[in-house]
């Protein structure tokens, strides 16, 4: 509960320090080698600074940056009027509630903002996810960590995911990702 109210108020206050922390830096291609996003539609659910959002943004067609907190919404609107994409639509939401249309994406990700209600979440991606779609996770969690709760839910024949390794500045991590047919 105190990590969550720490991290409430660096996102409301201190968005810039929160936007220069290391572990944003890990190379984009993790998701782009799993799905290539040029023309496509792709949700970034929890999009913090826009990092994913940014960065998809330069070959996606549209892009629809999900976050609940107003101050980072707006923080991603002048990051990508900065930066000169005018194709990132910041959105209120939460992963388990976005106001978007059923299979409205080609593709979703999320990057370290899964689990809040995972089921329910999980849900809610395959609604808004088209046939053939792809949906992406990269939620942080430490690769050496096997029984957890997450990672099992994800890899059930419930939900199917597949998942591998990569590395962050702090270490191995794991990405989780499916095709909806
Ligand atoms: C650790 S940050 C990660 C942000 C960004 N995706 C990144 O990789 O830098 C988690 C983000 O998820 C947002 N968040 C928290 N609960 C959420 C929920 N239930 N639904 C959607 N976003 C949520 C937070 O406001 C925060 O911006």
């Amino acid at each position: 509960m105190v990590w969550i109210i720490a991290d409430l108020l660096v996102y409301n206050k201190y968005p810039e320090a929160y936007d220069s922390l290391e572990f944003h830096n890990w190379d984009f291609q993790e998701v782009t080698s799993i799905t290539p996003l040029e023309q496509r539609i792709v949700i970034d659910g929890g999009a913090g600074t826009g990092r994913v959002a940014l960065e998809a943004a330069l070959s996606a067609r549209w892009v629809f940056a999900v976050e609940p907190v107003t101050r980072l919404r707006e923080f991603i609107r002048t990051k990508a009027l900065k930066a000169g994409l005018s194709n990132i639509f910041v959105i209120d939401g939460f992963l388990h509630a976005i106001p978007l249309p059923d299979e409205f994406a080609d593709v979703l990700i999320t990057s370290h903002a899964l689990g809040w209600r995972l089921k329910d979440e999980l849900e809610e991606f395959e609604r808004l996810v088209k046939n053939g779609g792809v949906i992406v996770h990269c939620p942080g969690t430490p690769e050496t960590v096997d029984a957890e709760e997450q990672h099992s839910l994800l890899v059930s024949p419930t939900w199917g995911y597949e998942y591998s390794r990569y590395r962050e500045s702090d270490g191995w991590k794991r990405k989780y990702w499916k095709k909806l047919q």
